[in-house]
């Protein structure tokens, strides 16, 4: 039991750790699509309220429980009140669920880096894709194959060796290398994708706003569906993040600089895309709406198409593009790792290599199945779940209970004041115990009707 708490460098590593887990495919393929599909400009309203009411305060609830009880989910979550334990294994599940088919489409991505190395780019290139990697002309319809499993066990093997070294050699040194390496990468993608002919007509279509969208709960679910997957708020990550911070480092400045990050990372991200959309649009004398697509579809089929009509230096942009995705991905699922691993050490005591043993090697084997039994049919329908149900339940909860059956809050705000440069005042207690919790309830609520009466 007795062994010591993995611990970050310096609380530059653990904000490097931090943001790596928040940027993720949430905010390359999955952000400029939701806002497209939301009322374009006018979703900026409800994810900029999505975010400072509930991203960043809830944000700052994990940080500080993380900080003050000094354990995995479970074990913050135990230190506050016996009852509520459980909820620590629920939310550490559910980002165990994840990596299985985060996985797989980072599989994906490492496939088509690789071949867009030596791609001779031409006509054919999306179908030159999905044959090299599925051997079948599209997503839908390809059979299990050795492989669609070979960049899954690379990339599953270089994860397993990172998450065997304690948190600051392992997830911390990856997140100082890849960190900078993808913040260049999206300047030379958002460059590239603005400076291209018809890129104002995409960014036309992606702001221009859609007011009545307002009036439509999903949108709003949408919002703090995007906030919550984004920042990686309510999977325990940054709780267990958090407790391997040095006791007496800052909370509420890391919480917020992590924040501005993520945002910041993911509008740039969908200016870049959307103004690559518009140039497709333009090459294939279409409108931009005929080119948008969901997340797996546009990374994987609209991409490669906007690549092979590039001007010039189609590889190099071709292996930027999926290697950010890469890149990005990889800091973000170690991430959705730790929290498991972190519980079961704190339950057992056992040592970090036993469990990353077992827990990666499930993740694993989760992950084979996804990728080779038609699993992409199965991912959005789990994908869809844990994000609309799993993951608001699990935010609603955690305020309930901080705030409403332990009155803990309070505690938690001293905490964060006693450690932090910037003071939070009441507005955060507010948002913790009132704001969220009520939106999210009836946000559940709603959604509930519209998809099952
Ligand atoms: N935030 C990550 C992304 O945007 C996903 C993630 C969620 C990672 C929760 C860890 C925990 O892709």
């Amino acid at each position: 039991m007795a062994q010591a708490r993995d611990q970050w460098t310096t609380r530059t590593g653990f904000i490097l750790a931090a943001v790596g887990s928040a940027i993720g495919l949430g905010n390359i393929w999955r952000y400029p699509y939701v806002v497209y599909d939301n009322g374009g400009g006018a979703f900026l309203l409800p994810y900029f309220f999505a975010l400072l009411t509930a991203g960043i305060p809830i944000l700052l609830l994990e940080y500080s429980l993380g900080h003050k009880y000094r354990g995995s989910g479970p074990l913050s979550f135990r230190r506050l009140s016996k009852k509520w334990e459980w909820l620590g294994w629920w939310q550490s599940l559910i980002a165990f669920l994840i990596s299985g088919y985060y996985m797989v489409i980072l599989g994906w991505a490492l496939s088509y880096t690789y071949y867009s190395f030596g791609t001779q780019w031409g006509s054919e290139t999306q179908t030159f894709f999905l044959e090299k990697y599925l051997g079948a002309a599209d997503f839908g319809s390809f059979t299990p194959q050795l492989k669609v499993l070979i960049p899954v066990v690379l990339l599953w093997a270089f994860v397993y060796y990172v998450m065997r070294q304690q948190a600051h050699r392992g997830i911390e040194k990856l997140a100082r290398i890849l960190m900078p390496l993808l913040v260049i990468m999206l300047v030379i993608i958002t460059i590239r994708g603005v400076t291209l002919p018809g890129a104002a007509e995409g960014l036309n279509t992606l702001f221009t706003p859609d007011f009545t969208a307002l009036a439509d709960p999903q949108v709003w679910v949408a919002a703090y569906g995007q906030v919550f997957f984004s920042l990686s708020v309510g999977f325990a990550t940054m709780i267990t993040y958090a407790s391997y911070l040095n006791k007496k480092e800052d909370l509420a400045n890391s919480g917020l600089v992590a924040a501005f990050a993520n945002s910041g990372f993911e509008f740039m991200a969908a200016i870049g895309i959307f103004g690559a959309l518009g140039f497709l649009a333009a090459q294939s004398g279409v409108g931009v709406d005929e080119v948008v697509n969901q997340g797996v579809i546009l990374a994987f089929v609209i991409f490669p198409q906007i690549i092979n009509e590039l001007p010039f230096l189609n590889s190099f942009f071709g292996v930027t593009f999926f290697g950010a995705l890469v890149f990005a991905g990889l800091t973000s699922i170690v991430s959705l790792l730790e929290p498991a691993i972190s519980a079961i050490r704190d339950k057992t005591g056992a040592a970090r290599t036993t469990v990353v043993n077992w827990i990666v090697g499930l993740a694993a084997l989760m992950s084979v199945l996804y990728a080779t039994d038609g699993g992409l049919n199965y991912l959005d329908t789990i994908d869809h779940y844990l994000n609309s149900y799993g993951l608001l339940i699990a935010a609603t909860l955690m305020a309930v209970a901080t705030a409403w059956t332990t009155r803990k809050v309070g505690e938690l705000q001293s905490h964060i004041n006693q450690v932090s440069d910037v003071h939070i005042g009441k507005w955060w207690v507010i948002c913790v115990s009132v704001v969220t919790p009520v939106m999210l309830i009836i946000m559940t609520g709603l959604n509930i009707r519209t998809e099952w009466l």
